[in-house]
């Protein structure tokens, strides 16, 4: 169906889902167990107005967290710029229900101040997303990686700042490992701006923040964990079990190779498809619903190349 205009939000899309957020860890946020995440599927190299109607059933249907960096998108930055057109046309009178989180930390642009964790480079950047998605604050600001030639100190403290001057309200880490992990909790408690979030690569293949401690350390701290590539970018799914459609990431060759497809991985997807039946859920529900069942996990955070992916997505929760 073409998307209708002017966009007026699902009058029920709280009472659709009840039991949908979780508290972030010991904060007082709130976040929907599965969020949307923009990394692929919203640059200018996909439909707009695929994307747009993506947000528009995400949010009509309580998804409220959206989550960015500078990078995504082809070209990069597309994504947070094709939301910002989105902002104005159809989110703007909502931005007060919206939790968008953006960050910064790989490559964005030529020079010593394109990447990393100094401040030259976080403060830079946070500006750019600001004025790309035309928003005047973001409510989650990450550091993406970390960088072992900054010192600590100085990304910490311009995560600090960013939230002081009114461009964050919350600041998350993302993909550190847990010693400085552990050093950067302790020097945002110390500095009034507690550590909202951590987001790390969680599914049933990939399982680093629980064998790291990481999931562990979070939960002790009362840190929110959200999961990103929850799906294995589409690998725990239906997508490549007849082999690799020509729409699918797959066969894009670039952050997900074919050689992933292996018949041990077809073994485990044909086992996880009869699990999944016996339950009548989808390979990709089951998948889901094995995240957000490890204990302190706050949010799942999907993509989707469709509606119809999302859709099959959020009835995990029912
Ligand atoms: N912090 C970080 O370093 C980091 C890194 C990666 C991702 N992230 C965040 O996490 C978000 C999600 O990452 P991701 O896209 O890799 O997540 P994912 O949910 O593991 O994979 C999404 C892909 O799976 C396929 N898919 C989704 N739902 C499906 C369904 N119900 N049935 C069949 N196929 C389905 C689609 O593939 P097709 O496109 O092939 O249809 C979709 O693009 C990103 O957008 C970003 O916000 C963060």
């Amino acid at each position: 169906m073409a998307n209708e205009f002017p966009y007026k939000a699902s009058s029920d899309r709280y009472s659709q889902m009840p039991m949908f957020y979780n508290r972030c860890g010991k904060s007082g946020v709130l976040l929907p167990k599965v969020s949307l995440g923009f990394w692929h599927n919203f640059g200018d190299d996909a439909p707009f107005e695929r994307s747009r109607a993506i947000c528009r059933y995400a949010f009509d249907h309580g998804v409220t967290h959206f989550d960015f960096a500078n990078n995504y998108g082809v070209p990069a930055g597309s994504a947070e710029a094709n939301f910002g057109r989105l902002m104005d046309e159809d989110f703007r009178p909502y931005r007060d229900e919206l939790f968008i989180s953006t960050k910064a930390g790989y490559l964005m642009w030529d020079g010593p101040y394109g990447e990393w964790g100094s401040r030259k480079y976080l403060m830079s950047s946070l500006d750019q997303s600001l004025k790309r998605m035309r928003l005047d604050y973001v409510d989650l600001f990450y550091s993406h990686r970390y960088d072992p030639n900054t010192p600590i100190e100085e990304t910490l403290q311009t995560l600090v700042d960013v939230v002081k001057m009114g461009k964050a309200l919350y600041v998350g880490i993302s993909n550190w490992p847990l010693e400085p992990l552990k050093a950067g909790a302790k020097y945002l408690k110390e500095h009034d701006v507690p550590l909202l979030i951590y987001q790390g690569r969680l599914n049933r293949i990939d399982r680093e923040p629980i064998t790291e401690g990481i999931l562990d350390f979070c939960k002790g701290e009362g840190v929110g964990f959200i999961a990103y590539s929850p799906l294995a970018q589409g690998l725990l799914t239906d997508r490549y079990l007849e082999g690799i459609p020509a729409d699918s990431r797959m066969a894009q060759e670039h952050f997900l190779k074919s050689e992933r497809r292996t018949p041990e991985l077809l073994e485990y997807l044909h086992q996880l498809d009869e699990k999944a039946k016996a339950s009548n859920r989808s390979i990709a529900q089951e998948a889901l619903k094995w995240v957000l069942d490890q204990n302190g996990v706050t949010s799942v955070l999907v993509g989707a190349s469709s509606v119809a992916q999302l859709e099959n997505n959020l009835q995990t929760i029912f």
